[in-house]
């Protein structure tokens, strides 16, 4: 018997919104094999989803298998863990909200991880994002260059999103970063950020940049307003595009919530950071130049952050 690994394998852990939006991305693009994971009472949900999915492949052309379980044993020997166990926010919630319920569910996820896919690439999404992949990393005893969480593409996706439809421009031209801690006090970087090189403020007023901002700083907020529930399709997105760079070895630079140990002059804490995702996971975290101002509002970040961190360490 040939013990060949053909394909690479992702498992997906959660197979809520976003687990389900991301095996279908993975499958159309080709990544690799899927393994849907929930926990036994959702096992419905995450084989129904395998297989809709695998009926899809077969129109769509696509080859890779896609199962769902509610055993970790078919995750082992997963390339790509991405992480969405837990529960999303309700309206009226914060991120932080969720810590009390989505702790105890990261944890069970790290030390299945760590028995089963040690060798894995893992991005988190689950939130609060920079608490949970803290946690998650520091429970399972990872290598921190190969977890990162999913925050920063999505918050820039946001805000170049708004930008590109203030200055009727397309969305492909802008550049723009949002660094710090997936919360309110995020960090839009307006020093790094262009269209196709010329400064968004020759475009755009201050002032409708200013509301821009404060509109990116609530995005995940006003989607769950409208919806009553968290957005899935741009969070699973931007999830594969981190996992594709590290699967193809890409070396995109990206911002990730990534572990820090001393750059930007912080230390033991995860936050969003620009970062080199290629085959290595975190290859290089790139330390920008920052205005004052800059400086300020990344300090207040990661002063959030550190809080629920705190919150996450006592109770360990
Ligand atoms: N980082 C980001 O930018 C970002 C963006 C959107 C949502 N989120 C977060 O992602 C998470 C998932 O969102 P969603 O909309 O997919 O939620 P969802 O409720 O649709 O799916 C979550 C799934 O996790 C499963 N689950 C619970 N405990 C588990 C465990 N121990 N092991 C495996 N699976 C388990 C649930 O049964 C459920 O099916 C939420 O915490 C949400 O706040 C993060």
């Amino acid at each position: 018997m040939s013990n060949t690994k053909s394909r690479k394998k992702i498992a997906l852990i959660g197979a809520g919104n976003i687990g389900g939006e991301l095996a279908a991305l993975c499958a159309h693009r080709q990544l690799g094999d899927v393994v849907l994971f929930d926990i036994p009472g959702r096992v419905g949900v995450a084989k129904g989803k395998a297989l809709d999915l695998e009926q899809n492949s077969a129109i769509a052309g696509n080859d890779a298998k896609i199962t769902g379980t509610s055993d970790w044993a078919d995750c082992a020997g997963s390339d790509v863990l991405i992480i969405t166990a837990g529960i999303p926010r309700k309206p009226g919630q914060s991120r932080d909200d969720l810590v009390a319920i989505n702790l105890p569910i990261i944890r069970d996820v790290a030390d299945n991880a760590k028995k089963h896919c040690p060798d894995a690439f893992i991005i988190v999404i689950s939130n609060p994002l920079d608490a949970m992949v803290y946690e998650l990393m520091r429970r399972g005893g990872f290598d921190a260059k190969k977890v990162v969480g999913m925050a920063g593409v999505l918050d820039s996706a946001r805000f170049s999103l708004f930008l590109a439809r203030e200055a009727n421009v397309s969305v492909k031209d802008v550049r723009a970063m949002v660094l710090g801690g997936h919360g309110d006090d995020m960090v839009p970087v307006m020093s790094a950020c262009t269209i196709n090189g010329v400064r968004a403020g020759e475009l755009i007023s201050k002032e409708r940049i200013d509301a821009i901002i404060t509109r990116t700083r609530k995005g995940g907020g006003e989607i769950v307003e409208l919806m009553g529930t968290s957005a899935y399709y741009a969070p699973a997105t931007s999830a594969v595009a981190m996992a594709e760079s590290y699967l193809l070895d890409q070396k995109r630079l990206l911002p990730c919530a990534a572990y820090l140990t001393g750059e930007y002059g912080y230390k033991d804490l995860y936050m969003g950071v620009p970062v080199v995702l290629g085959a290595g996971g975190v290859e290089k975290i790139v330390e920008l130049t920052l205005t004052d101002e800059e400086k300020t509002m990344l300090a207040k970040s990661a002063k959030s952050v550190q809080g629920i961190v705190d919150v996450v360490k006592k109770s360990a």
